[in-house]
């Protein structure tokens, strides 16, 4: 059956299977679950993920949009976004399906995946399972389908335009507008900045505590955008357990670790070789390269400064070779 979702946007679906959710297609992928397990099939191959990690990997890559470059589900399964076409892939990434050829990609309009996607994010997740939360945070994935949790997969994402705290912009965040303390965060200080501005200048002058923001957070790993200057886009972050994505780059990234610890395995982007293991402490900066891919793990809820350069020239100017993939030669 075909679902009408965005306008003139028609999504794949089947009726319920005998576990109560809908099987989707996508070109030449079809995808299934059951009580544990997603299944996904192309022309050349076939592939199964464990139905929470692959839930917490859809919602990001809902919620970002396809997000930079590389959405890695896991070593075989993601999406590389063409910022108006977005790839959808298995095993492309991946030097044993290359060589075994048995990889395969689809180019889509954005349109059509993302339905898709938001459809399939939809009829897959149950009552009670958060994909953005952490896992003592949130119920199971698990199970037949049970209900739907449609006020956490569509949460609004914070896309400030200049900075939180502005005037008409993205506002901070209150017990009041339904963003208690962190239970890891208890200890943040929650006092807002004093401006003292110049007479005349009283309303154009804002700041805000990121700390105590961000203490704020009710989701893991989700940068968001705190404050914009023309291309250069502060997304802070908290994360907790695992990344559940593997993230390739398209450009470089610079990492504040703004308090507590993650470890970052960091492959190569095309092979997933493995590259590096940075272990982040607080205070530590790490530029992570334009042609790595890379996956964290934080053992308690921590906070990550994400420091996203955002010109659409990026990507060309990294894949012509008229930048080089770092953005410091030692
Ligand atoms: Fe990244």
């Amino acid at each position: 059956m075909a679902i009408e979702t965005a306008p003139g946007v028609e999504v794949d679906a089947s009726e319920p299977n005998q576990h109560g959710y809908r099987e989707f297609r996508l070109g030449e992928f079809a995808f299934s679950r059951d009580e544990y397990f997603v299944y996904m099939t192309w022309p050349t191959g076939r592939h199964v993920l464990s139905a929470d990690g692959f839930l917490r990997a859809l919602q990001r890559d809902v919620a970002w949009d396809f997000f930079y470059g590389i959405v890695n589900f896991d070593g075989v399964l993601g999406t590389m976004n063409h910022y108006g076409t977005v790839d959808l892939f298995a095993g492309r990434y991946n030097d044993s399906y290359r060589k075994a050829e048995l990889d395969h990609m689809e180019n889509f309009e954005t349109p059509l995946i993302r339905e898709t996607f938001k459809a399939m994010l939809d009829d897959w997740t149950n009552a009670g399972f958060d994909p953005f939360a952490s896992p003592t945070e949130t119920g199971s994935a698990f199970g037949p389908k049970s209900g739907e949790n449609r006020r956490a997969i569509t949460r609004h994402r914070v896309t400030a335009k200049r900075m939180v705290g502005v005037p008409g912009d993205e506002q901070i965040r209150t017990d009041e507008s339904g963003f208690p303390k962190n239970r890891h965060f208890l200890d943040v200080p929650q006092d807002e900045p004093e401006i003292d501005a110049e007479p005349g200048f009283e309303d154009e002058v804002c700041s805000f505590n990121l700390f105590a923001y961000l203490s704020r957070s009710d989701v893991t790993w989700n940068p968001s955008v705190v404050s914009a200057c023309k291309n250069s886009l502060y997304c802070p972050t908290t994360e907790e357990y695992i990344l559940p994505i593997i993230h390739g780059n398209d450009r470089v990234e610079w990492f504040v670790q703004l308090s507590d610890e993650i470890w970052w395995n960091v492959e190569d982007r095309d092979t997933g070789a493995a590259r590096a293991k940075v272990v982040m402490k607080p205070g530590d900066v790490a530029a992570m390269p334009a042609d790595i891919r890379h996956q964290g793990y934080a053992p308690k809820r921590s906070m990550l400064l994400v420091w996203e350069n955002a010109s659409p020239d990026l990507p060309e100017l990294l894949s012509s070779g008229k930048l080089p993939p770092v953005p410091v030669e030692f």
